[in-house]
């Protein structure tokens, strides 16, 4: 029998990137993410905004993992992995950057893009999305023996997602990649994020600033209380008044 016979998993060519069904989190008992469900298709960018403690942390790590808690059904390219342990998560193309990205501050900037492929056997890709990397955030490559943590907040940022393409991702969670940056530092990670999907990468992006998760992302889902609230294509968002009144900035008249 060939593998693909003897596999019952085995993903259909057009599986979603990600598919999430009534995903919970509790925390002793609290429940954070109430029952969830949402898709992101191969490529695209899709946002969860809403507001802190919205429970958007909670869905990401219980998406990858590191939470025993979560309950529901998590997909990624076909295959269930809620229940599997991280490492084996990662595994299937999945890379967490997480909030305050956690880079390694006594490394240089080149081990810490390394380390990214550290799970990768092939050596000859490695010189290879370090380029790509490098282009895409050139500020990196200007600093490439510097230490990680003598660099900028933003710089940082850079990194933390440079570090997470080293590892050749099909799935890409980002969480609050604008989070205490200078808008033009903002801007710069932002045009990555979007090159990045460009070149076929899958976004699930997490962002507070909804101006900015909406202007970048194609689809967008804000979160309420562990609840998803409103769902839709990020322009219909950016044009419903409810999203403008509470999340934009903006009166609301109706
Ligand atoms: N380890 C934990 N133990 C107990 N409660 C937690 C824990 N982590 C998160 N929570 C709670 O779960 C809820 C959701 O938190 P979460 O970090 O997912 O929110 P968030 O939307 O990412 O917020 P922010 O925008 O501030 O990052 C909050 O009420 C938070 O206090
Ligand atoms: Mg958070």
């Amino acid at each position: 029998m060939s593998e693909a016979q003897s596999s019952p998993q085995a993903p259909a060519a057009a599986a979603p990137a990600l598919e999430v069904e009534q995903l919970t989190v509790t925390y002793g008992g609290i429940r954070a993410v109430k029952g969830i469900s949402l898709r992101v298709e191969p490529g695209q960018i899709v946002a969860l905004i809403g507001a802190n403690g919205a429970g958007k942390t909670s869905t990401l790590k219980g998406i990858v993992g590191l939470l025993p808690s979560a309950r529901g059904r998590v997909r990624v390219f076909g295959r269930d992995v809620l229940g599997m342990p991280t490492h084996r998560i990662v595994a299937q193309g999945v890379t967490l950057v997480p909030e305050g990205r956690a880079i390694f501050q006594g490394l240089s900037v080149r081990e810490n893009l390394e380390l990214g492929s550290i799970l990768k056997r092939e050596r000859a890709g490695i010189e290879q999305r370090m380029q790509r990397v490098l282009t895409l955030f050139p500020r990196l490559g200007e600093r490439l023996s510097q230490a990680g943590g003598t660099l900028s907040g933003g710089e940082q940022q850079m990194l933390a997602i440079g570090r997470a393409l080293m590892g050749d991702p099909r799935l890409l969670l980002l969480d609050e990649p604008s989070l205490g940056l200078a808008p033009k530092l903002v801007r710069q990670i932002f045009d990555g994020i979007i090159e990045i999907a460009k070149g076929g990468l899958t976004i699930l992006l997490v962002e507070q600033n909804t101006r900015l998760a909406l202007e970048t992302a194609h689809q967008a889902h804000v979160l309420v209380t562990g609840e998803l609230a409103l769902s839709g294509s990020s322009q219909s968002l950016r044009e419903d008044p409810r999203v403008k009144a509470a999340y934009l900035g903006e009166e609301l008249h109706v």
